[in-house]
């Protein structure tokens, strides 16, 4: 028996289930094989190839610009280095929206090309007919509430959501929405701890959170953020553990000096 076939995959079943027995579900973004492969190794529970990969992969100030080619081609790198994380990806901003014909096509697309294990999508009522065809068809979908990327343009800013009771009365009849209509999980970014609790404890299936606090069944981060990569982003709810953009820059400035010293390569670096 390989070793391979020894590892017990993480199934939607398996979120269920950690959720019931109150285990907390890991989650983190990657976007290509060589640190997917790490965050695998790490014991990750879920890696979202997030449409995130717009801003920390492609460098544009929005999650809008990434395309579906794009996001297929970060979940087959992904892929190819997971042997246990449940991988989920985002269906780009375009690819869903307005049109279940579409939506459908587009998750098949990432399902067939890339495969991954599920779909993720912003939105609540908006969305309902495209999260119905795509869950029709077979496909697991997790839901995404709160501050929800995508649409930046029409909340103008990225402060927190929901925090007037309008806001959260409409996010809770979304969370339930989206549990009534088969997801199997929802983010909820940015919302106030209080509500994103409430949230949880009135759902069967499992909330991820990011900003919204310990109450959540489990939490995500941007794997960029959390190593320390992005530089300028410093949001309340990130915990760095690490500070690679200054020890990587660190390692590469050394190289420099190396090869302009004439120390890199020495005797025993050559043939
Ligand atoms: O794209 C992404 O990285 C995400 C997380 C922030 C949840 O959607």
């Amino acid at each position: 028996m390989s070793v391979h076939s020894e590892i017990k995959r993480i199934t939607v079943n398996t979120l269920l289930k950690m959720k019931a027995s109150g285990e907390k579900i890991s989650m983190l973004t990657a976007y290509d094989y060589s640190m997917a492969r790490i965050v695998d190794e790490a014991g990750v529970d879920v890696i979202l190839v997030g449409d995130s990969a717009s801003n920390v992969m492609a460098g544009h100030e929005t999650t809008l610009p990434i395309t579906l080619d794009q996001m297929i081609y970060h979940a087959q790198s992904v892929i190819r280095a997971v042997k246990r994380a449940l991988v989920v990806v985002d269906l780009p901003f375009g690819s869903y929206q307005g049109n279940s014909r579409i939506a459908l096509e587009s998750a098949v697309r990432i399902m067939k090309e890339s495969g991954a294990h599920a779909v993720k999508m912003e939105g609540g009522e908006e969305i309902r007919e495209s999260v119905i065809r795509i869950l029709s068809a077979g496909i697991p979908v997790m839901g995404h509430l709160g501050l929800v990327p995508q649409s930046i343009y029409k909340f103008g800013t990225y402060t927190v959501r929901a925090k007037d009771e309008d806001e959260a009365n409409r996010l809770r009849s979304d969370a339930k929405l989206l549990e009534s209509l088969g997801c199997f999980g929802i983010v909820l970014e940015k919302i106030p701890a209080k509500l994103a609790t409430e949230v949880s404890q009135n759902l069967e299936i499992p909330t991820i959170g990011i900003g919204a606090g310990g109450g959540c069944d489990g939490q995500v981060l941007v794997l960029h953020d959390l190593l320390g990569l992005t530089k300028d982003f410093q949001p309340r709810f990130l915990r760095r553990y690490l500070n690679l953009f200054d020890e990587v820059k660190g390692a590469i400035s050394h190289y420099v000096a190396d090869v302009k010293s004439k120390d890199f390569p020495n005797e025993k670096e050559q043939y």
